[in-house]
């Protein structure tokens, strides 16, 4: 079985990396990283000047954090002179560096930042119109591969990747964080974190869907694009789906966040088994493995296994239809029954079946 992923003829151990953010924003953080499991380190947006941010400004939930970061607020020479250098001494895996933002930025940054990288990484937020001239400079200050992060309320998102192809990108990073939302604090009667607008940026296990829509999505148009997933993922088994929907590396931020850093090496542990269970031979088969659009299900009325089941009524508290009652053990009214999927999906212990 291989974890290994062999991305524009760099080797990755495995295809789990950090995603750009507070994490990997300081000497000590990227160290951590490079001694952990992870396939790959990517850093925090790198800019000319430190970036000046209100604080607070990152808060979460069980499923979501909320934030207002921009850039890496050390200066470009601290990310030149010491932070990089330092790492380099003693890296033993591939490093993507992020760049931001404008034209004027990367001909002052590329040339410094150029030996240092693998790959950049460059965030993409808005409209078609400054992106042909924002990528095709970096792309001329550097023989590095230039992946284009987009941001998921870019609609048109498969013209967009034409044009950043088209001014030179090698890659495309799927996504930035999600929004703009707004996170209230009902006792102070105000936003929580937030910019003049009471604006912020959402990301973790609530994006997921978008990101996996997009990764599938840029696939199927583009099947052989080196792509990296980034958006949500909390699990090996979510690193799997974003393989199996086209991506070629996933990253992640935001679960380490919510549930703490051991969360890379945990998946990383835990994808041999997983992939065993799923006959999976190796990351690079299962990227190549063509996603089904039917849908499998059986979509027939559900049936209660009643080894299975310990009688803890999630079936029949969360049924829309009020359709599964207890008897002496769980019981479907068919004539209530909408064969949706619902109880199936959520039953704890697996006892559903008949319906996904
Ligand atoms: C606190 C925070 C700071 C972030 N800073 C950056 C950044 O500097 N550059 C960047 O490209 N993306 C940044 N992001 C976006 C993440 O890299 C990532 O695209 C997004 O959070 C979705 O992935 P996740 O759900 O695994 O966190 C940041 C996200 C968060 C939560």
């Amino acid at each position: 079985m291989s974890l290994k992923v062999n991305l524009l003829g760099v080797e990755f151990e495995n295809p789990l990396l950090p995603a750009s953010g507070p994490s990997v924003g300081s000497l000590h953080s990227l160290v951590f990283f490079n001694q952990s499991k992870v396939g790959g380190i990517v850093t925090k947006t790198i800019s000319i000047e430190g970036a000046d941010v209100k604080k607070p400004c990152i808060v979460a939930g069980k499923h979501t954090v909320y934030n207002t970061e921009l850039w890496s607020e050390k200066p470009l020479e601290e990310w030149t002179d010491k932070i990089l250098p330092e790492l380099k001494k003693d890296l033993n895996k591939p490093l993507i560096v992020c760049a931001g933002y404008t034209s004027d930025d990367f001909k002052k940054s590329i040339p410094h930042l150029d030996k240092f990288a693998d790959f950049f990484e460059v965030s993409t937020h808005y409209g078609k119109d400054s992106l042909h001239d924002l990528v095709s400079t970096i792309c001329s200050l550097t023989d590095k591969p230039v992946f284009i992060k987009l941001s998921p309320h870019v609609t048109d998102f498969i013209d967009f990747i034409d044009v950043a192809i088209k001014a030179g990108a090698s890659g495309v990073v799927a996504v930035n964080s999600v929004g703009p939302g707004v996170c209230i604090d009902l006792g102070k009667r105000s936003v929580t974190i937030g910019t003049e607008e009471g604006h912020s940026w959402i990301s973790g296990p609530a994006i997921k869907p978008i990101a996996l829509q997009r990764v599938m999505t840029i696939r199927k148009h583009y099947p052989d694009l080196p792509l990296i997933a980034c958006g949500g993922v909390a699990s090996a088994r979510d690193v799997l789906e974003f393989i199996l929907a086209g991506a070629d590396l996933v990253q992640m931020l935001s679960s380490a966040l919510i549930n703490g850093r051991q969360v890379y090496n945990h998946i990383v542990e835990d994808l041999p088994e997983l992939m065993a269970k799923h006959n999976i031979e190796s990351i690079a088969s299962l990227r190549k493995t063509p996603l089904s659009l039917e849908v499998k299900g059986k979509g027939g009325y559900p049936v209660v296994d009643k080894d299975k089941c310990v009688l803890c009524h999630k079936c029949t508290n969360i049924c829309p239809e009020m359709a599964m009652r207890q008897e002496t053990y769980i019981v479907n009214d068919s004539d209530k029954c909408i064969r949706c999927g619902l109880c199936e999906s959520r039953c704890p212990t697996g006892a559903i079946s008949g319906v996904i």
